[in-house]
């Protein structure tokens, strides 16, 4: 079949010239832009690249209209029914589910590189008692790669993948120190007899004094939480790494970087902004005054947890865990606690309500999973640093790809320069 091709004509000077259409497996035509600045000497402008894709990638699709999301092709639905997060993780990486030989020498992989090094623990001192867990992350992470000089070489695939393991398996070990610092108590070290996110629980709530085991509702939330929020395909955390990389800079410096970008509210900080919000709320009572905030104008409130760049219909993540929500509300919450029932019916309310119905703006998983993760226990400032340990996955899935795509070079948008134009230099006497 011959290529699809899209005819461009400029008529301020009338040069024309024929831009390729390349189709993926799934999803629009995509116009191949890259000859446009040496036929017609121009660019495109798309701010905030709501229209423009940034690489080829065969790890995530989202069809944003239909509430699609799959990773390698497998519907989430069905991820997040028979799957656990290690298993995800597999697929992601490698592209394929892993037979159960596969799967058990990656557990074991992933298992016995859980632990930090000792001297790394005290770069926790160096951070204030009160510092934000994300905060920590992005130093901690970033400073890894002082650590492993054995494996940093980018170009060679199975440093690559040695990176990739470290970082899944640490990265638990290092939001549970980061939690333990803010509330001062002794770090727990990893425990081998347990499943990954069984041994996130523990690290995060046991102490030297006492035996813990990890509740069986805990450990499933969370394993679907953490599957949900694997990988997104190319929002701004994703493409932040993919940037960092393209400058060839080591992967704990790019995993740092998306760490960076994800605590932004408007993405993973949503869910620690959910849970400020209902304390701001505070009661039912109140929750029309909020929602007419969210609707002026003039206000700068939004409702958190609602609306998604490219959901529009639903956010298939938030159909899945809305019935979990509500049964480890039921199973795990103090009854009492306002909180639960206000989200209940701030749901309920912004869902009939016309300004969020003709603007497709529905709860997105963090709506969800902020309030999950307050009934498991876990305070509001570690919310986006559970999204940043499962996100991870995702992360060096894509900067994998990246560095093994022979079309991947330094990313360098471009520009739509209003500044002045040229002008000469006033000394202060005559300013
Ligand atoms: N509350 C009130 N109004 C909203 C909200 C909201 N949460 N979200 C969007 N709107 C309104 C906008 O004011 C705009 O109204 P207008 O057309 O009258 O001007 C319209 O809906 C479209 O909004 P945009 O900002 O253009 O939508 P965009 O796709 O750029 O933003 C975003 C998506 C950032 C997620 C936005 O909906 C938002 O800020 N939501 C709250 C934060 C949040 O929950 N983020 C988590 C995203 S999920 C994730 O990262 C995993």
């Amino acid at each position: 079949m011959a290529d699809k091709t899209l005819t461009l004509k400029n008529n301020g000077n009338g040069k024309s010239t024929e831009l390729r259409l390349i189709s993926g497996t799934e999803g629009p035509d995509v116009m191949d832009i890259s000859s446009l600045y040496r036929e017609m000497g121009i660019f495109t402008y798309d701010p905030v690249f709501v229209a423009t894709a940034s690489c080829h990638s065969s790890i995530t699709y989202i069809d944003g209209d239909e509430g699609i999301l799959r990773y390698r092709g497998y519907p989430i639905e069905q991820l997040a029914r028979s799957s656990n997060f290690l298993e995800v993780a597999y697929l992601l990486l490698y592209g394929e589910l892993p037979s159960e030989s596969q799967f058990n020498e990656f557990q074991e992989i992933i298992r016995y590189h859980t632990m930090i090094k000792e001297t790394l623990k005290s770069f926790f001192d160096g951070f204030h008692y009160d510092a934000h867990p994300m905060g920590i992350m992005v130093g901690v992470v970033g400073s890894l790669s002082a650590f492993y000089h054995d494996s940093l070489d980018i170009h060679n695939p199975r440093h690559r993948e040695i990176s990739a393991h470290r970082m899944i398996a640490k990265m638990p070990t290092i939001a549970a120190a980061s939690y333990k610092h803010n509330i001062g108590e002794p770090f727990m070290y990893p425990r081998n007899d347990l499943d990954y996110c069984g041994n996130f629980l523990h690290m995060m709530f046991a102490t030297p004094c006492e035996d813990y085991e990890p509740d069986p509702i805990a450990v499933k939330a969370m394993n679907l939480l953490f599957i949900l929020h694997a990988d997104h395909e190319q929002n701004a955390s994703n493409s932040t790494v993919r940037l960092s990389g393209s400058s060839q800079a080591n992967p704990f410096a790019c995993i740092a970087a998306g760490i960076a970008s994800l605590w932004g509210p408007a993405h993973g900080g949503a869910n620690e902004a959910v849970l400020n919000m209902l304390q701001e709320i505070g009661d039912v009572s109140q929750i029309d005054k909020y929602i007419a905030k969210a609707k002026d104008k003039d206000d700068s409130f939004r409702l958190m947890g609602f609306g998604h760049r490219v959901y529009k219909n639903f956010d298939p993540r938030a159909t899945i865990i809305r019935e979990v929500c509500h049964e480890v509300l039921e199973k795990l919450a103090d009854s009492n606690n306002p909180m639960f029932e206000l989200a209940r019916r701030l749901e309920e309310v912004a869902l009939e309500d016309d300004y969020f119905v003709e603007r497709k703006l529905y709860p997105n998983v963090d709506f969800y999973s902020g309030i999950i993760y307050r009934a498991l226990g876990i305070r509001n400032n570690m919310f986006t640093v559970m999204f940043a340990i499962a996100r991870t996955v995702g992360w060096v899935a894509h900067w994998m790809e990246m560095m093994s795509d022979p079309e991947q070079r330094i990313g360098r948008p471009r520009q739509i320069y209003t500044g002045a134009g040229e002008r000469d230099y006033v000394p202060f006497s005559k300013r």
